[in-house]
């Protein structure tokens, strides 16, 4: 199993380029096959999660053409399964887009019913509301979902909570309904909005995407077009932090700094200097980090994806903060992780108080998940000593050559896949 080998202590500094958004991506590259003409994607992240869900494209029959390396061509016109195996939604959850847009275009699917996973039980209850309401019959059976309907409807939804995944799916399915569609409580992040505007630039007639009200008027169908995906606003936050937890100085370009302003907030609360322009953000870290509280919340608040990264900057402030997780019930996993490097952090329900201490200590980790994962590297860059981090194929899911742009920056970390080349790694870097 990879793991990376990491030698902490190092500030990070210089400037690294963002990628396109992981959460952007997986809906736009599922939206693309609802039209039988070639879409042409750019800015794809390189990142196991978007090659799962092209897996899957293929696996019911699309043309898939990886152009280059953060550029596919999809093709829907030989789509001729409508069926969505367990093996990819396994893998990846928003293999469940492809629901959304295989009812749309042919009104009827087969996927199979995603798990919890390691954040929270994560249903999808809001997702068969709403196709409900459009007028679909959705029967679930032996772990899967069947869904179909004579024709779609426009239909009236009323999301019980803001779930960026439901948002996504009803825009997909809604787009070639017959009628208007009203989504409330919408999710308004900013990968809503780009798959919005992937759709429209399709063909499709969807107003109010990044506003809680989505109206979506049915057209009779979608063509093809080329596409250039946001930045992710959450690999670029993570390098943010990771300037922090360092006392680096690190420019993230290509970004949309809009996007990065519920991130940015904290840092300067924290004592960070934060300086923007129009495609870039520079975080220039400080000797002593300030404590602060922050609790997770839909955009425009502060992103749940951030939580564990946040946490490994409090964990170096003075004093003592809070976090408060108010989007998933299982999202402080990496917190043992964190307090065997010495820290000193106590959850009690969803809320993690973190005594802040002078500096971690390196150590043996494995990534709980993806986010959480991303945290400990950044824990480990500013610890005294060798930490090794296994179960790094979570991180993997979302970070495109997340070492690499690391060493771009100074940190001393490698990707390892042996017992024998860590001992070698560690004995080079301890
Ligand atoms: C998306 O997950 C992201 N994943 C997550 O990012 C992100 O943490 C989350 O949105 C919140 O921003 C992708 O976009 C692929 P939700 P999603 O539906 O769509 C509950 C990462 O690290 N809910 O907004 O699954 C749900 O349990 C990943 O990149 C229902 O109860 O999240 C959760 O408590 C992790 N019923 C809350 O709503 C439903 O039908 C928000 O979930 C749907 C959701």
């Amino acid at each position: 199993m990879e793991q990376y080998i990491i030698k902490g202590g190092n500030p990070l500094n210089g400037r690294v380029s963002i990628g396109g958004a992981k959460n952007a991506a997986l809906g736009i590259l599922a939206a693309a096959i609802m039209t039988d003409e070639t879409v042409t994607i750019e800015n794809v992240p390189n990142v196991r999660d978007t090659r799962v869900l092209l897996q899957a494209i293929e696996g019911i029959g699309a043309k898939v053409k990886y152009v280059y390396n953060n550029s596919v061509q999809i093709n829907g016109g030989s789509i001729c399964d409508m069926n969505v195996d367990y093996e990819y939604i396994k893998k990846i959850r928003a293999s469940y887009y492809l629901l959304g847009a295989l009812l749309g275009k042919y009104k009827k699917s087969e996927v199979a019913l995603p798990g919890g996973c390691n954040i929270g039980s994560r249903p999808i209850d809001q997702h068969i509301k709403g196709f409900k309401a459009l007028g679909v019959e959705v029967d679930i059976s032996h772990g899967k979902i069947f869904a179909k309907a004579d024709k779609l409807v426009g239909g009236h939804v009323y999301f019980d909570m803001v779930t960026v995944g439901a948002t996504i799916n009803l825009m997909l399915a809604a787009c070639l309904a017959e009628g208007d569609t009203i989504l409330e409580n919408a999710a308004k992040e900013p990968h809503i909005v780009d798959v919005a505007n992937f759709l429209n630039a399709m063909g499709a007639n969807i107003k109010g995407a990044g506003t809680d009200v989505i109206r979506i008027r049915g057209v009779n169908r979608l063509h093809g077009t080329t596409y250039s995906i946001i930045p992710d606003q959450i690999e670029a936050g993570t390098f943010m932090f990771a300037a922090a937890c360092t006392r680096g100085d690190v420019v993230v370009q290509d970004v949309i700094p809009k996007h990065l302003e519920s991130i940015s907030a904290k840092l300067i609360e924290v004592g960070c200097q934060v300086i923007e322009g129009d495609d870039w953000v520079r975080v220039i870290g400080c000797e002593n980090l300030k404590s602060t509280n922050v609790k997770t919340l839909p955009y425009p608040g502060f992103p749940t994806d951030m939580q564990p990264q946040m946490a490994a900057v409090l964990a170096l402030a003075d004093g003592t903060s809070m976090v408060t997780e108010s989007i998933f019930e299982n999202r402080f996993k990496y917190v043992d992780e964190l307090n065997r490097m010495g820290c000193k952090i106590k959850v009690e329900g969803n809320t993690a108080y973190i005594e802040g201490i002078e500096q971690m200590s390196g150590t043996q980790m494995a990534a709980p998940d993806l986010r959480a994962g991303a945290a400990l590297v950044i824990a480990a860059l500013s610890a005294d000593g060798v930490s090794e981090i296994e179960d790094i194929e979570y991180i993997q899911r979302g970070y495109e050559d997340f070492d690499g742009k690391l060493r771009t920056l100074g940190a001393v970390i490698e990707r390892v896949d042996s017992e024998r080349d860590a001992q070698k790694v560690k004995l080079k870097i301890g």
